[in-house]
C-alpha cells in the first residue's frame, strides 16, 4: 500500500526526514557519491582519473553521454560550444539593461532566466543546454566588464571553455598554469548527485517546465551559503584570521559565537570531501606560499576544534575550502567565485535536466501535517463588522 493509501486507512505516515536527509527521491546513473567513504565519480570515472588532466569539454561529453569522447578535447562538442558563445543581440542588449553595480551573482541568475525566450520549450534538448553552458561565461563576463566600464571581450573560438572564460574576463590569453588549475576546478565541481540545486532543477523539469527556468531555480539555490554561496566567506574567514599565529584564537571566538566555519561540514560526506583533497593539490601549484600556509593552519585548527567542540557530527574539510584558495590564486574577484562555481555546473544541470526528461515523473512529494486537526469552526462575523 502505498504511504497515501496508508495514511487515508488511518496508518500513520512513515516519520518525515527534516531536509529530506537519507531520503532517496530517484534514481540516476550520472554521478556517484559515497559519502562514508569520501568517494566521487562521475559515470564510474573516479575524480582522480580525470583531474589533472581531462578537459572540461571532455567532462561535458562523459556527463551528458556517458562515455569519454574518442579525442582529448572532443573536437565536435568543442567546435558546438565555441560557435555559441557569441551572444545573440537580443541578449546582449538583455545584459546590457542589467543595473550596473549589482552583485554579479545576481545579475547572472537574472541573465540566466533572461535567457528564456519562449524558445525553450519541453522536454529540455543537447543544443540547448550546449546554449546554457557556451552562454553562460559570456553573459557573465561581459556584465562584469561592463560594469566596471571596460569594453565587453568577444569570445574566441581558439580557446578552450575554461581559457576563454578567462580571456573574456581580463582581455588576455591567460597564463596556462591559471588555466589549468581553473579546468581543474571546473572538472571538480561539474557535477555532485543530487545536491540542493539539481534538486531544485529537476523539481521544475519535472513539471514539464523548461531548462532555462530550470536553471535559474537551481542558481537560486545554488546561492546559498550552505551550498555554493560559501567560498567567498572562506577567503573571508582567512583574511580575519590574518596571520597563522591568531589561528586558534580566531576559531574558539568563532565558534564560541556559533557561527559556522566556512568550508568545513557537508550533508553526504562524512569524512574529508574527495574534491578538497585534489583541490588542495591544485592550490599548491598556484597560490601563494603564505597564503597556502595560513589556510593549511587554519584548516588544521579547524578540524582540531570541530572535533573536540562538535563530536560525533563528523564535521571535516569540504570543496569549498580550497575551492576559495584556487580561486583567488587564478586571480577571480571574490564576488566572482560563486558565479564561477555556476559556470562549472551547468554541465551538471545539463545532463540532469536530460535524464530527468528522459524518465520523467512529477516531483511532489508529501509532507507530514502537524496543524490543528480539521474542525475546527470560524468565529461568527459580529453583527456590525463591516462585510470583506
Ligand atoms: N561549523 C561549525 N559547526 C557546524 C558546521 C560548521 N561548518 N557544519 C555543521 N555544524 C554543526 C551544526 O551546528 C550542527 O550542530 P548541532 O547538531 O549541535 O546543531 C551539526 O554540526 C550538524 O549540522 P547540520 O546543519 O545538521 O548539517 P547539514 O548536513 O545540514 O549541513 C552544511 C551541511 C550546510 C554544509 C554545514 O556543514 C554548514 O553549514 N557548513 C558551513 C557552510 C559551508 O561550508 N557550505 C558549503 C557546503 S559544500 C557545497 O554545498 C558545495
Amino acid at each position: 500500500m502505498s504511504p497515501r493509501k496508508l495514511a487515508r486507512a488511518g496508518v500513520p505516515m512513515s516519520a518525515s526526514s527534516r531536509g529530506l536527509e537519507g531520503v532517496v527521491i530517484g534514481r540516476s546513473a550520472i554521478t556517484l557519491v559515497e559519502g562514508e567513504t569520501g568517494g566521487l565519480a562521475y559515470r564510474g570515472f573516479r575524480i582522480a582519473e580525470l583531474v589533472p588532466g581531462a578537459p572540461y569539454e571532455s567532462v561535458i561529453h562523459l556527463l551528458l553521454w556517458g562515455e569519454p569522447p574518442s579525442e582529448q578535447p572532443p573536437s565536435r562538442l568543442s567546435r558546438e560550444l565555441a560557435g555559441r558563445r557569441s551572444l545573440p543581440r537580443r541578449l546582449e542588449s538583455l545584459v546590457d539593461s542589467v543595473s550596473p553595480g549589482l552583485p554579479p551573482l545576481e545579475a547572472l541568475r537574472t541573465m540566466i532566466s533572461a535567457m528564456g525566450d519562449g524558445s525553450f520549450g519541453y522536454p529540455p534538448t543537447v543544443e540547448q543546454v550546449f546554449d546554457l553552458i557556451a552562454r553562460t561565461p559570456t553573459m557573465l563576463t561581459r556584465y562584469v566588464r561592463r560594469s566596471a566600464g571596460e569594453r565587453a571581450v568577444a569570445p574566441r573560438a581558439d580557446l578552450g571553455h575554461v581559457a576563454n572564460y578567462l580571456y573574456m574576463l581580463e582581455g588576455v590569453v591567460p597564463d596556462p598554469r591559471k588555466v589549468r588549475a581553473l579546468e581543474g576546478y571546473f572538472v571538480l565541481l561539474a557535477d555532485h548527485g543530487m545536491n540542493a540545486s539539481t534538486f531544485a532543477l529537476r523539481v521544475v523539469l519535472s513539471t514539464n517546465s523548461d531548462l532555462v527556468s530550470a536553471a535559474t531555480a537551481g542558481l537560486a539555490a545554488l546561492k546559498g551559503p550552505l551550498h555554493g554561496g560559501a567560498p567567498a566567506k572562506v577567503s573571508d574567514m582567512l583574511d580575519g584570521v590574518g596571520t597563522p599565529e591568531n589561528a586558534e584564537k580566531w576559531i574558539a571566538q568563532a565558534l564560541a559565537r556559533k557561527e559556522r566555519l566556512m568550508g568545513f561540514g557537508h550533508r553526504a560526506y562524512k569524512v574529508e570531501d574527495p574534491r578538497a583533497v585534489i583541490l588542495k593539490q591544485i592550490a599548491g601549484e598556484v597560490a601563494d606560499p603564505a597564503r597556502l600556509a595560513l589556510a593549511e593552519r587554519v584548516e588544521s585548527v579547524a578540524l582540531d576544534a570541530l572535533e573536540r567542540q562538535r563530536a560525533g557530527r563528523r564535521l571535516y574539510t569540504n570543496v569549498e575550502y580550497y575551492g576559495a584558495v584556487v580561486l583567488e590564486s587564478v586571480g577571480l574577484p571574490r564576488d566572482l567565485f560563486t558565479p564561477t562555481f555556476a559556470l562549472a555546473r551547468t554541465a551538471g544541470w545539463g545532463a540532469h535536466a536530460l535524464e530527468q526528461a528522459a524518465e520523467n515523473r512529477l516531483i511532489r512529494p508529501d509532507v507530514e501535517y502537524v496543524g490543528p486537526a480539521p474542525g475546527r469552526r470560524w468565529p461568527e462575523r459580529s453583527a456590525g463588522a463591516p462585510p470583506h
